[in-house]
């Protein structure tokens, strides 16, 4: 239905990955390597799917993780995201490159948890200011993205020629009026700008992403970003083992094992693998979250049973937004919800805690 619903080249945004895609195929079909080992005659008529998430309870082991420009997928954008979360009782992060402000994500969000995901300006004292309004708007968690010292080849976005915001092309004209109902809703809202950064000319993703950030940060910058934010700290892009080990040392709190949702380094080691061996070597001194090819409440079971806390999911709600708004986004979270109860119900597990080890094999 999204891609029914969108421009070609704005559903190809959400959908595709970097190059050829392997690094994205690949993390799907980890997925289907999971095997499943159920208990049974087990009482599983009542299970709860509520968890703990960075020391608080969220209703299920999801996060909606933090997806750019937003407001192209449809207008109703991070709002209506962050309203579904948080009526849901699920975190969302907010990205830099959001299409919505801290401020209004904080009053669509109310009383929801809410993370800010932040990619690092060549100017310091820019990062600085956006922390500063993160946290004054209720932001619990800095989500620092490191995986994009530079961006990452999107051959689908060269070839349709995706600027952001969009741009009137013939081709994008065309794409426009095949698709009425996204381009008058475009035409008549507020002006896609960016929330977090001064508007400019429209660019292409590259050249937004090569201009503002910053590709000199190193480990010893991760003492800034501790000392400067108040919350928790999340550092997001972490890709081995090694470096994993590590961030307990710089005092940040949680990981999350991605390459990106494979839109960055294409062949990038898949982060469902890469989870059990780091929960093992650190799970005791930093909580260990995933993301990349989630896209069924199953998958999280999976992730949760090999010791991750959750999930992070982008596209699986971009998805639902761009299907149907924010009833898509609420329909994806039942969608998910009932599918996380179900699976529990099939392995004999009623609580979150329960899912270990015993009930799930990642085959080789
Ligand atoms: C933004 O972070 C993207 O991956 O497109």
């Amino acid at each position: 239905m999204a891609r029914r619903r969108t421009p070609r080249s704005v559903f190809d945004y959400v959908d595709g990955g970097a190059e050829r895609e392997v690094a994205l195929g690949r993390a799907r079909a980890a997925f289907d390597r999971v095997e499943f080992v159920p208990h049974v005659l087990r009482d599983v008529s009542t299970v709860s799917t509520e968890t703990q998430i960075l020391g608080r309870p969220s209703a299920l082991p999801f996060v909606f993780a933090p997806t750019g420009f937003t407001r192209m997928m449809h207008t109703a954008g991070e709002p209506a995201v962050a309203r579904a979360a948080a009526a849901a009782g699920i975190p969302y992060a907010l990205s830099t490159v959001g299409t919505t402000s801290p401020e209004d994500v904080a009053a669509a969000s109310g009383d929801g948890r809410r993370w800010f995901q932040l990619y690092v300006w060549r100017d310091r004292e820019r990062s600085r200011a956006l922390m500063d309004r993160a946290w004054a708007a209720g932001f619990e968690a800095l989500v620092l993205t490191v995986d994009v010292p530079v961006p990452g080849a999107r051959l689908r976005d060269s070839r349709s020629g995706l600027t952001i915001p969009p741009t009137l092309s013939a081709r994008t004209f065309i794409d426009g009026a095949l698709h009425p109902r996204w381009l008058v809703d475009f035409l008549t809202t507020e002006p896609l700008t960016f929330a977090s950064m001064p508007s400019g000319p429209s660019m292409s993703l590259e050249q937004i992403a090569g201009s503002m950030f910053d590709p000199t940060v190193e480990w010893d910058d991760l003492h800034w970003f501790r000392e400067a934010w108040p919350g928790a700290l999340v550092v997001k892009g972490v890709q081995r083992l090694d470096d994993a080990v590590r961030l307990p040392d710089y005092g940040v709190d949680a990981v999350v094992l991605s390459n990106h949702g494979g839109r960055q380094l294409d062949r990038a080691p898949t982060p469902l693998e890469l989870l059990p061996d780091v929960v093992h070597e650190v799970g005791s001194r930093l909580e260990v979250l995933v993301d990349t090819g989630v896209r069924s409440g199953a998958d999280a079971v999976a992730a949760v049973a090999l010791g991750a806390s959750a999930v992070l999911v982008g596209r699986a709600y971009l998805y639902g937004l761009m299907a149907g708004g924010e009833a898509g986004v609420q329909r994806v979270i039942e969608l998910l919800r009932a599918d996380v109860v179900r699976t529990m119900q099939l392995l004999g597990v009623t609580r979150v805690s329960d899912l270990d080890e015993s009930v799930v094999r990642l085959w080789t």
